[in-house]
């Protein structure tokens, strides 16, 4: 089964191997199966089974939100009454949300990620990560990373989200290293710690770090959100795809991260990567941080991702409009530069910016041929038009791996 899309009027590829060609106008892409068979000029586009008329709108690649806590039961709207009065976010919350999230049954607990992923989806997100964190004990974990592993497409270990009262902080971190990761490994490609204070400290964070490296996970860290400390430099230090937060960056962190990307050819998206910087504006806003460093970080020469960090705490959104809305208006970033982090950037995070011959995996965040077919039909000429009406309804389709979702 194939489909032609016709009289795109702007369609933002970001493939890299295009070089300044990456936008194409009135352009149409054909859809086979699940991925992308064909694109270039509507006036050229061979025949398919079907035909859609893009009208004129933009098309992008559909999101990558590389971040997200998607796996929990309850709501914590007092707390954030409490903070938009003054109260500053506290990471204790999270034994709210863990008392809530064990209290749900697997069916409860299946049936609120899914309706969270719809949600994500409606707005044009294709390719989604969601982390455990909520269950904080090995039994918890595991059927939490088993509920995420049937519903998204990533899933990140992070049993190193807070340590659970009454417990020792380093008889926790040996769980978190020991039986909890034995019980949650079948279900997740990557970990994850919060390295903060009132967290993980450096010494626990890099024990965390550790363990699940030689387990043979792909690493991230919750670094810098609350201040500075020594999460970027874990994270450098560990090779980690990406670091998270990155509100509170020394010159010496800005410095590292743009490092790991010496190797690495922007322009063509070739060469050997290193540390994304991911940005979580909705969550800077929410709990009243200053906006992560976005345009100094692309400046110095690192990659950056745009995520939602969707969780009931300190970001209860979704949306990725809404990221690259804040993004261009008030982190600095041109239209560009956000969508590239909504989409190329968050492939690059969860190392999805290329296929993987080994499972059949198609890249994702980008459109070329031979690419999963994922897109995002914007309601609107240009991609512009996020940041020039902010708030608006603007996602009018999506297709995720060539299925039309909406
Ligand atoms: O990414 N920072 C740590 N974890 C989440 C918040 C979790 C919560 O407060 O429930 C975050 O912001």
């Amino acid at each position: 089964m194939s489909t032609v899309i016709t009289h795109i009027g702007e369609l933002h590829t970001q493939d890299p191997a295009r070089g300044a060609d990456a936008v194409l106008h009135d352009a149409a892409v054909i859809i086979e199966g699940e991925r992308i068979a064909w694109l270039g000029s509507s006036t050229q586009a061979p025949d398919a089974d079907e035909q859609f008329d893009a009208g004129g709108r933009a098309v992008l690649p559909g999101w990558v939100d590389s971040h997200s806590h998607m796996v929990f039961a309850g709501d914590r709207t007092a707390e954030f009454e409490a903070r938009m009065a003054g109260q500053s976010y506290q990471a204790g919350g999270i034994a709210v949300t863990t008392g809530a999230t064990r209290e749900a049954s697997d069916y409860e607990l299946t049936r609120l990620l899914l309706a969270r992923v719809a949600e994500a989806a409606a707005g044009g997100t294709t390719y989604l990560e969601t982390k455990t964190g909520y269950g904080l004990d090995v039994e918890q974990e595991a059927r939490s990373a088993r509920i995420a592993s049937t519903v998204v497409d990533e899933v990140t270990y992070l049993g190193a989200h807070l340590v659970p009262d009454g417990i020792d902080a380093d008889a926790y971190t040996d769980l978190v290293c020991g039986d909890m990761l034995a019980a949650v490994r079948p279900y997740v490609q990557w970990a994850d710690v919060f390295c903060e204070r009132g967290a993980f400290n450096e010494e626990q964070s890099r024990r965390v770090l550790t363990a699940c490296r030689d387990a043979g996970l792909g690493l991230r860290v919750h670094g810098n959100q609350l201040g500075e400390g020594p999460g970027v430099r874990l994270a450098v230090e560990f090779g980690a795809a990406s670091v998270d937060h990155v509100n509170y960056l020394s010159d010496d962190d800005v410095a590292s991260l743009a490092g790991t990307w010496t190797g690495w050819d922007r322009a063509s998206g070739t060469g050997e990567r290193g540390t994304v910087a991911t940005c979580l504006p909705a969550c800077d806003l929410s709990t009243r941080q200053p906006l992560a460093p976005g345009r100094q970080l692309l400046d110095a020469g690192a990659e950056i991702a745009l995520a939602s960090n969707c969780n009931p705490g300190t970001s209860f959104t979704s949306s990725m409009n809404f990221c690259v809305t804040t993004a261009v208006l008030q982190m600095g970033l041109s239209v560009q530069e956000a969508v590239r982090a909504a989409t190329y950037g968050g492939a690059l995070a969860l190392g999805r910016h290329v296929g993987r011959d080994a499972d059949g995996q198609r890249a994702v965040g980008s459109i070329a041929v031979g690419h999963r077919a994922d897109l995002h039909l914007l309601n609107a000429p240009s991609a512009t038009h996020l940041a020039y009406r902010p708030g608006m309804p603007l996602t009018a389709a999506v297709w995720r791996a060539g299925v039309s979702l909406a």
